[in-house]
């Protein structure tokens, strides 16, 4: 199978190797040649483990390569994958499906006869309708098909959710396009994956749905976190309580300072366009947005509330705390609407000074959040500060040394803001210990 894949960010060039990795003859095509020269040098430009490995030796192997020339490739491809980006429009939250469309108007006059479109990106129902009816305006003789296939990559596990998935969702119109989808994800329905087909607009609303009820469990979670603290329960008690039940099930129940990433904010705001463009309110999803905004700040506001306690309620003003962790979760570099944003705002609006450290996410950070002193590492953070902050789930600070922390922090205070750590232990090594939930 040849297939095209346009677009080089993070959905494409993982979902690129991973086709390579299966047998097929890949290539990846990408407007920007910045891009493009780093992918041909060996560099990959995004963070995700163990993906300069698979891109090496598929690249070695043959089967992988990457180009600016569409015109080059286009015409031998079986199957040409859209994987652009859809960032949210500015002011209400639609999805901008400028690239997808200016991708299906430069593609269509060079698609050969029976080529399949397979839209990647996430996009909003119908718009799939709208790629097709662009590629016929262009090429009316034209035997096509325009198909859908959402993604449903983890930043940070993203390879083995393509390789391994719990399902591969395959929206299609015609006969013709599920037959060359089958025959793209063979390897894998071979391992069993469910392979679910189903119409082109379902598929569509599938991705969204999916993001929209998983950030929904999180919400959830969290308000049940904020419940636990006012009734002396353990949130992680209650949520294993309800996650053993099959049917709620026990992955997404971990609280935290609110979902993050280029994902979760911005498909629930996408969908809910959606519901009001056709007159189907989704309220659900409509208080998810708003509990998850309001949580980011609220725990911005613990960390205060926090530091106030410790000293016995005198101000907060001019306090430092050593923030771990600023990206939106573990394993990435990413700080697109990490909760760590509004941490640092809240708090330096309480005029509390920020040291902060991340393993991979600094040189994104330094790009949104300002006036922090950036530090080497975790213990370099603490020096002086009046409390340790956890933010982000990373390994580094799920076993920090605290007899060094208590050395270095002024006073022994964690706010755990992921619950890496026990209560009793803490309390055992001398700290006041402040969880979500507990
Ligand atoms: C998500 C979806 O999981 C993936 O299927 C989709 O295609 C892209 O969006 P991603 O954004 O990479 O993936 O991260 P994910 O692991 O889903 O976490 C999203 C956010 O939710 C993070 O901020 C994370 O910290 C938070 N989260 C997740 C929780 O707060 N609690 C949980 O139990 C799980």
């Amino acid at each position: 199978m040849r297939i095209v894949m346009i677009g080089t960010g993070y959905v494409g060039l993982v979902s690129g190797a991973c086709f390579a990795d299966f047998g097929h003859h890949v290539t990846c095509v990408d407007k920007d040649a910045s891009k493009i020269d780093a992918l041909l040098e060996g560099r990959i430009p995004i963070f995700e483990p163990g993906l300069d490995a698979l891109v090496e030796s598929n690249v070695a192997a043959g089967r992988l390569d990457f180009t600016l020339d569409l015109e080059k490739v286009l015409p031998e491809a079986d199957a040409v994958f859209i994987a652009v980006g859809t960032p949210s429009r500015r002011g209400d939250g639609h999805a901008d499906l400028t690239y997808v469309y200016a991708a299906a108007r430069e593609m269509a006059p060079l698609l050969r006869e029976g080529a399949v479109v397979v839209d990647k990106s996430t996009v909003p129902v119908g718009t799939g309708d709208e790629v097709e009816r662009i590629i016929r305006e262009v090429c009316p003789n034209l035997t096509f098909s325009v198909a859908s296939n959402p993604e449903f990559l983890r930043e940070g596990a993203a390879i083995d959710d393509f390789k391994r998935p719990d399902r591969v969702v395959i929206g299609v119109n015609d006969d013709h396009a599920e037959k060359v989808l089958q025959e793209v994800y063979r390897p894998l329905t071979r391992n069993e994956s469910p392979l679910l087909v189903m119409s082109r607009r379902a598929a569509e609303l599938t991705k969204y749905a999916a993001n929209a009820f998983l950030a929904t469990k999180i919400a959830f979670i969290n308000e049940m976190a904020d419940l636990c603290e006012k009734v002396g329960a353990d949130v992680r008690d209650v949520a294993r309580g309800i996650g053993s039940d099959t049917r709620i099930g026990n992955r997404f129940l971990m609280p935290g300072p609110g979902y993050g990433g280029s994902c979760f904010p911005k498909d629930t705001l996408a969908l809910l366009k959606t519901g009001h463009d056709y007159e189907a309110p989704l309220r659900i999803v409509e208080s998810v947005v708003a509990v998850n905004d309001q949580r980011k700040s609220a725990m911005g506001r613990k960390v205060v509330q926090a530091l106030k306690d410790a000293g016995g309620g005198a101000d907060a003003h001019g306090k430092t705390v050593a923030l771990l962790g600023l990206t939106f979760k573990a394993n990435t570099d990413d700080m697109r609407d990490s909760p760590a944003i509004s941490i640092v705002q809240s708090l330096q609006d309480a005029g509390v000074n920020v040291r902060a450290y991340d393993p991979e996410g600094m040189e994104q950070a330094k790009k949104v959040i300002q006036n922090v002193t950036y530090c080497a590492n975790s213990y370099e953070a603490m020096d002086g500060a009046d409390a340790a902050v956890i933010v982000t789930e990373w390994d580094a600070f799920r076993a920090l040394d605290l007899d060094r922390m208590k050395d270095l922090l002024s006073q022994p205070l964690l706010v755990d803001l992921r619950n890496l750590y026990s209560r009793t232990d803490m309390e055992e090594h001398g700290f006041t210990y402040v969880g979500v939930g507990r």
